[in-house]
């Protein structure tokens, strides 16, 4: 049986990532034995230009079909002066990640020992191995969902609203998955809220207060966001999981990404009762598409976290990863991650590619 693999490469450096993770795909298919079954569908600008929706129906059958949906990048300058509801990254992510009620957002955000120094942390914050930070993020609900949401009038007075609601089921089973992350790593959770002045972030409080009662094992903490935000800067060693709602978790992945220094090298998968969709942390960089000289890693990365969580191949996985490790150690770096250090060799988003898939 093959495993189903939607691929939806999207816009600027999407399709350029993409190859290279389906390159090291195919190389874990012939070394593990596995097969997979590609389908690709346009999504994000793309698919407005062609069909005139960024998330189009064929599309849409194709995700319904897959067991795991690869992400690359949406958006651009391009679609910048559409209406904020019909540009690619809203018009696109928001109702893939409802329709397969994606509510569980995975953000590693760890510092490779070779790119140490691409940290913006002071070497005596970040210590001799960086740190190692996950973060959990709840994407279906919060903010960005409830509602009323829209912008009325009401005899001539303009007013925008956007409704933060939070059921006590959506606290509880984001909350379960960022307990059962930290069981497998440090057993630390901490939990961001806003509970001294957020009503939904009470409950949210009281919610996880009560799932952390089936994980004795696991330190819990609780943080408000502001604090989170300086914590994490000040030191963010005192973080193995971050769990937080959708906007809350948003702003503090992007956080944590930066404080590695390598954004092109960071994965994410947003995970569902039956579906995973994986794509990379960075965005679509219109302004490096189409020459060749992208970080694949993250995308590839993210095929492994595919390979993890969708089809439980943890030993692929691991292979994807120490292979990726293994060209950094080795001295390889794209554009974003060449310093000109000796020992470093710089290379394109297709030879990074062919450097890991070799390694597998
Ligand atoms: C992200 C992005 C999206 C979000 C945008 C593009 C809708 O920032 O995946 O973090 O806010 O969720
Ligand atoms: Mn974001």
């Amino acid at each position: 049986m093959a495993y189903r693999v939607a691929v939806l490469a999207g816009d600027g450096i999407g399709p350029e990532v993409m190859e290279e993770a389906l390159k090291v795909l195919d190389r874990i298919s012939s070394k593990f034995g596995v097969d997979f079954e590609y389908r690709e569908a346009l999504v994000g600008g793309a698919a407005i230009d062609a069909v005139g929706d960024a998330f189009p129906e064929e599309t849409k059958q194709v995700c319904d079909w897959a067991d795991a949906i690869l992400f690359g990048a949406v958006g651009g300058p391009k679609w910048e002066s559409l209406p904020p509801e019909k540009q690619p990254e809203r018009a696109a992510l928001l109702p893939i990640r409802k329709r397969y009620e994606l509510f569980a957002n995975l953000r590693p955000a760890l510092v490779f020992p070779a790119l140490i120094e691409s940290s913006p942390l002071k070497r005596e914050i970040l210590g001799d191995g960086g740190f190692d930070v996950l973060v959990v993020r709840e994407l279906t609900g919060g903010i960005y969902f409830g509602q009323p949401k829209g912008i009325f009038e009401e005899n001539g007075v303009k007013k925008g609203i956007d409704t933060l609601v939070y059921y006590d089921w959506e606290i509880e089973r984001i909350a379960k998955v960022a307990f059962d992350a930290a069981m497998k790593r440090e057993k630390r959770v901490a939990s961001v809220d806003k509970a001294n002045v957020l009503t939904s972030m009470v409950l949210w409080r009281q919610v996880v207060e009560e799932v952390a009662k089936s994980y004795p094992e696991v330190e819990l903490r609780h943080l408000y966001v502001d604090n989170a935000a300086m914590q994490l800067i000040r030191d963010p060693h005192q973080f193995d999981v971050i769990l937080a709602g959708n906007m809350f978790g948003d702003i503090l992945s992007d956080e944590a990404a930066m404080l590695t220094g390598s954004i092109g090298m960071l994965p994410s998968a947003s995970l569902g009762e039956s579906k995973g969709l994986y794509e990379p942390v960075h965005g679509s960089a219109p302004d490096i598409a189409g020459q060749g000289i992208a970080n694949p890693c993250a995308m590839i990365l993210s095929a492994a976290m595919m390979l993890r969580y969708s089809f439980d191949l943890p030993e692929a996985a691991d292979a994807v990863e120490r292979s990726v490790e293994q060209a950094l150690d080795e001295g390889f770096r794209t554009a974003d991650l060449y310093r000109g250090k000796p020992g470093e060799v710089k290379v394109s988003t297709k030879q990074m590619g062919d450097v890991i898939a070799e390694r597998i």
